[in-house]
């Protein structure tokens, strides 16, 4: 076995260029790709700098060439040699190093290497179960390895940016007590406390509030949250939060100082100048115009409310919706006509389906008139009224959804982003960053058949709204808001209660009696009563970030070791079964499963 006794390594393989000839370098890496020309041998060497070319040359040196001959793929070398000038011929444009290359005049084989079970290659197509199987081989790749220090670098300029705006750096507890950000919990069994559990912080919510009232002013930390919901692209079990709290603030405090770090980081990781303030939009606005609390602002295909329209129209769907309390809306899908097939309009029927939606009437505008699926039932103004609504022009198709609101609203946001997919709209290269704010503080639960807190209970109702709490907590709004990215939730805060009473109201209105928000929450509120600085803050889930700067759709590809969509880890078999004297010290015992 060879060491690297008395060798130090003097340069990293990317970084040797024409300045470096003459100079005699030592480099350390793994082979990335090797061919034996017969009496030359070339070998790309790769670390996570880049690549350089090795060269050994039988003539020059017999004994190294012969060891060169054994080297194979993923074998970890360390090379000594002098920086020369390719020939003209042999420049390779591709690679950054690709003027120059390294004849060895010292090899030493550190490590060998079987043939790895995936390509170590840019943009491997194997499939990801496989690639997460073996990580520590998938994150060789230097894609990844680019996203993993992208994500390095967002942090780092995270810290800085509120390092200089005053921010401390704080550590909350891992094991904690519940706190009810409306997921479920990850449970960790106490030895010390039979039948007592610490539940993972699902967010240093409660923390930060505490950290504003001990004085700290303002806080940050990049965290681990923990959560146990249904995976998808965007979510994971375990996620990381650039999570921070200011006292003494307003709404427009908060967003100021987070769009300077958004305006930072988009200099500096793209070159980006972007525009600040951004647009604002309340929930409602968003709500009525995309169908959607994060609107993707990158194309129109906005929603319309015909309901006034077709509230009398001969369409009992239409007119049972608007009588119901719901709504009558459509999307004018621009242009339509010549992209989409009576099939492709089928289809959307039943995409619009999966949203709850019952069903997807259609109007495609001709020059010489209409043709739809409820022409029949539309009087001649009904229609004109419809047209001159919707903006249509021939050429054009508008997609009715009727329904109760919520249905509507998501049938048609997500039609919307249908649409825009099919149509190949949504650029990764252009960004449209904007607040949702004034959502809604409390939404109607239908599993647990009460009002639960939109974002959490630590929510301040706007002034003019408090009246409402205990007559009609539906029409209570937040001062909470989010960022959306892209048409993703990015980030999302609120300013927070600071007043016993108003929590103790508010807990009420969520429908937990005095007890049980004192049992669970006494130490807030307990806390509120000795001096508490109005403060507020908010939370970028980062994973999200730094996918959306990589133009990635999954944040699977910048977290290092994720997990898979059944929460499972697959390199290292997580979870897994622990032995009988751990659960016994534990006082756990198993019931049969299966
Ligand atoms: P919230 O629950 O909105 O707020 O979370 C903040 C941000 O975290 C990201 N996020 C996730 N990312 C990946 N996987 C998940 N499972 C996941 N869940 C959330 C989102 C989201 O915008 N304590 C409050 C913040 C505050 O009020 O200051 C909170 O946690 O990008
Ligand atoms: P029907 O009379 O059921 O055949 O429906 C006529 C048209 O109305 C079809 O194009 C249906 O997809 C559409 N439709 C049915 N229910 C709804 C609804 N709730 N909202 C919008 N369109 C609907």
């Amino acid at each position: 076995m060879e060491t690297l006794a008395g060798l130090k390594r003097t340069h990293k393989c990317g970084e040797l260029r024409k300045e470096n000839v003459g100079a005699e370098v030592t480099v350390m890496g793994w082979a990335h790709a090797y061919r034996n020309l017969g009496g030359v041998i070339f070998v790309y060497l790769r670390d996570r700098s880049g690549m350089v070319q090795l060269v050994f040359n039988e003539e020059q040196n017999k004994e190294i060439f012969e060891k060169a001959e054994t080297i194979r793929n993923e074998f970890v070398l360390a090379a000594v040699g002098e920086v020369v000038l390719r020939d003209a011929a042999a420049v390779n444009d591709k690679v950054p190093t690709g003027d120059i290359e390294i004849t060895v005049k010292e090899l030493r084989i550190l490590s060998k290497a079987e043939t790895p079970p995936i390509y170590i290659e840019e943009d491997s197509d194997v499939r990801e179960e496989v690639r997460l199987k073996y990580r520590y081989l998938d994150l060789r790749r230097p894609d990844m390895q680019r996203l993993i220090e992208l994500r390095h670098r967002v942090c780092k300029i995270v810290r800085d940016y509120y390092d200089k705006n005053g921010f401390l750096e704080i550590e909350t507890p891992m094991l904690t007590k519940s706190t009810p950000e409306g997921a479920r919990d990850y449970l960790v069994p106490s030895r010390v406390h039979p039948g007592h559990f610490y539940a993972l912080p699902q967010s240093p919510q409660l923390y930060k509030q505490l950290l504003m009232l001990s004085g700290m002013d303002r806080y940050l930390q990049i965290v681990k949250c923990f959560r146990d919901e249904d995976l998808r692209a965007d979510r994971q079990p375990e996620f990381t939060q650039i999570d921070l709290e200011m006292s003494f603030v307003n709404v427009d405090d908060v967003l100021e100082i987070n769009e300077g770090l958004m305006k930072v980081i988009f200099k500096e990781i793209l070159g980006i100048d972007l525009k600040t303030p951004f647009r604002r939009m309340t929930y409602q606005e968003a709500m009525d115009r995309f169908g959607s609390d994060k609107p993707d602002t990158r194309f129109g295909f906005e929603l319309v409310d015909l309901s006034d329209i077709v509230k009398d129209c001969g369409f009992k769907v239409f007119t049972d919706a608007v009588a119901g309390g719901g709504s009558v809306r459509a999307i004018n899908c621009k242009g339509g006509a010549a992209k989409l097939s009576r099939r492709d309009l089928d289809s959307l029927v039943d995409f619009v389906k999966i949203y709850k939606a019952k069903g997807m009437a259609w109007m495609t505008v001709e020059e010489e008139g209409i043709k739809s699926s409820i022409a029949k039932f539309l009087s001649e103004d009904e229609v004109k009224n419809i047209l001159a609504k919707t903006e249509a022009e021939a050429g054009d198709i508008i997609m009715f959804v009727a329904d109760k609101n919520s249905v509507v609203y998501d049938a048609l946001g997500n039609l919307r982003l249908e649409l825009a997919r099919r149509f190949d709209m949504l650029k990764k290269d252009e960004y449209d960053l904007l607040w949702v704010t004034e959502f809604p503080l409390f939404e109607y639960s239908e599993e647990e058949d009460r009002y639960v807190a939109k974002h959490h209970p630590f929510t301040m109702p706007m002034d003019e709204d408090i009246p409402l709490l205990s007559t009609e907590p539906e029409k209570v709004r937040a001062k909470a808001y989010d960022m959306i990215f892209n048409g993703n939730e990015v980030g999302g805060g609120s300013l927070r209660i600071f007043n016993t009473e108003l929590q103790q109201q508010m807990f009420e209105a969520l429908g937990f009696t005095k007890e049980e928000a004192w049992e669970q929450f006494g130490f807030l509120m307990n806390a509120f009563r000795y001096g508490t600085p109005p403060h507020g803050g908010m939370a970028y889930g980062l994973d999200r970030l730094v996918m959306l700067l990589a133009g990635r759709d999954s944040i699977r590809d910048v977290i290092a070791f994720p997990k898979v969509k059944d929460a499972s880890e697959l390199m290292t078999e997580t979870p897994g079964t622990v032995s009988a004297k751990q659960l016994e010290e534990l006082h756990l015992s198993l019931q049969n499963i299966d």
